[in-house]
């Protein structure tokens, strides 16, 4: 691999199979909870291995933003520990200017729910990706649970204006499953008078429900769904918690070892949540030579290695109450698909339209560029696997298509470059020199 790290463009000459053990940054998702969970707790919260991109730094500017003191220490083997003095819901102060939540949809989001019942005035904002990402599933349910949110568009599109006050709890049936919806309204049933309830038509990842109770929420499993009570504003206990490995990004890695000839690749302390490995099945199901270990449980999660080696892989379906527990690994099983025998389908997946970039689009785009056989849908992708060749990729601006862009074309035979490759700062700043260390 070429090209100075950070760079615009990254150059990739393959093939270069995967081989060694790598360790990826902490779980994006389970990282913006700790930072956001643990400002509103009463003590000071020890977090390890955050995830180090972007949006989790949104978060962090958010609550400190809000009041809450945050600063960073080193922890016994040296390793990077951020600490969070929360002082309950409370302790949160009205922001001196607007919130910029950059490229993060979980922070605003998440954010929006939190500060619907915290009695001052936020402005939430973000950059060009966000003002275009759909609000109105975050805004509608909280204006019903009492919450004064304005935004453009009627409030379907930020940036969001929250006057926060006095909440009533909320039964809420999800159109689509979203967990980003789900823990918004959970953090505002916190904060509400009497009992919030959120059901999807599937389950979506649910770090949520597992570090809650962590921290002392109470939190019930209800049919199809999750109940929380009002905790009064106080009922949130610090934690220390050692955030495990993204499966998001172990997976470009995995299905890079799947597709690359001579790999064999562990990627070691991995969050195993079964609402996040499906990507997992849908590999297993391909033919691939992949298996997962858990070896402990942190922060009410499973946490353990993936290994992964080359091999044939054939087509497959992906659709249905699969789709939430794939929905960010879409990109990376797309390059998959692209080196399978058989035509592999992507329905139900309309979601994809709505993330970073049009991820129908932009997928559909750069497998072109490829070489390889792809038809969008609505709500999916068709994509028949052939024999990828070198190429010039683009990020179109979202991290997920650049690292799906740099897997593949570093399977592939001769010189590619990717564009706009700066767009992985927000989840994996590391990701080029990580590729490196595996591929050398
Ligand atoms: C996330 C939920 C998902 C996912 C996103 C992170 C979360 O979004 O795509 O990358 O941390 O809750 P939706 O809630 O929109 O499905």
């Amino acid at each position: 691999m070429t090209g100075p790290l950070g760079s615009v463009e990254l150059a990739l000459a393959g093939p270069r199979p995967l081989r060694g053990r790598l360790r990826v940054p902490g779980d994006k998702s389970i990282s913006h909870r700790a930072v956001l969970f643990a400002a509103l707790a009463t003590g000071a919260s020890r977090l390890s291995g955050l995830a180090d991109g972007g949006d989790v730094a949104s978060s962090r500017a958010a609550v400190e933003a809000l009041g809450v003191k945050v600063r960073e220490t080193t922890g016994p083997a040296g390793e990077p520990v951020l600490v969070v003095r929360g002082a309950g819901f409370a302790g949160l102060t009205e922001p001196d200017d607007v919130i910029d939540c950059g490229n993060s949809g979980t922070s605003i989001r998440l954010l929006a729910g939190l500060l619907a019942g915290r009695p001052f005035h936020t402005v939430l904002t973000g950059d060009a990706s966000i003002v275009r990402r759909p609000m109105g599933r975050v805004v509608e349910p909280l204006r019903r649970m009492g919450a004064h949110i304005d935004g453009r568009d009627g409030g379907r599109l930020a940036p969001l204006a929250i006057r926060g006050g006095a909440l009533r709890g909320l039964r809420h049936e999800l159109a689509v499953a979203s967990a980003q919806v789900k823990t918004a309204l959970l953090l505002a049933g916190l904060q509400a008078e009497g009992t919030t309830e959120v059901t999807e038509p599937a389950l979506s990842r649910d770090h949520t429900e597992r570090l809650l109770p962590v921290m002392g929420a109470v939190v019930v499993a209800v049919p199809g769904g999750v109940r929380v009570e009002a905790a009064s504003g106080g009922g949130l206990g610090a934690i220390d918690l050692a955030v495990p490995g993204d499966p998001s990004a172990a997976a470009f890695f995995v299905v890079g070892a799947c597709v690359t000839p001579g790999s064999d690749l562990v990627v070691e302390d991995v969050c195993l949540n079964p609402t996040r490995i499906g990507f997992v099945d849908v590999l297993q199901r391909m033919g691939a030579d992949v298996e997962v270990v858990v070896k402990e449980e942190r922060g009410g999660e499973p946490v353990g290695d993936i290994r992964a080696a080359a091999g044939p892989l054939s087509a497959t379906t992906v659709a249905g109450a699969e789709i939430p527990r794939v929905i960010d690994e879409i990109p990376a099983l797309a390059v998959a698909a692209a080196f399978a025998a058989g035509t592999t389908v992507v329905a139900d997946a309309a979601e994809l339209r709505v993330k970073e970039s049009d991820r129908i689009g932009t997928v559909a785009q750069e497998l072109s560029q490829l070489g390889v056989a792809v038809q969008t849908r609505a709500d999916g992708l068709v994509i028949t696997g052939g024999h990828p060749h070198a190429a010039l990729l683009k990020s179109h601006g979202d991290h997920r298509v650049a690292m799906a862009a740099a897997i593949a074309a570093n399977a592939c035979d001769g010189a590619s470059t990717v564009r706009g490759w700066r767009a992985i700062d927000s989840s994996y700043p590391r990701f080029a020199a990580d590729l490196a260390s595996v591929t050398e």
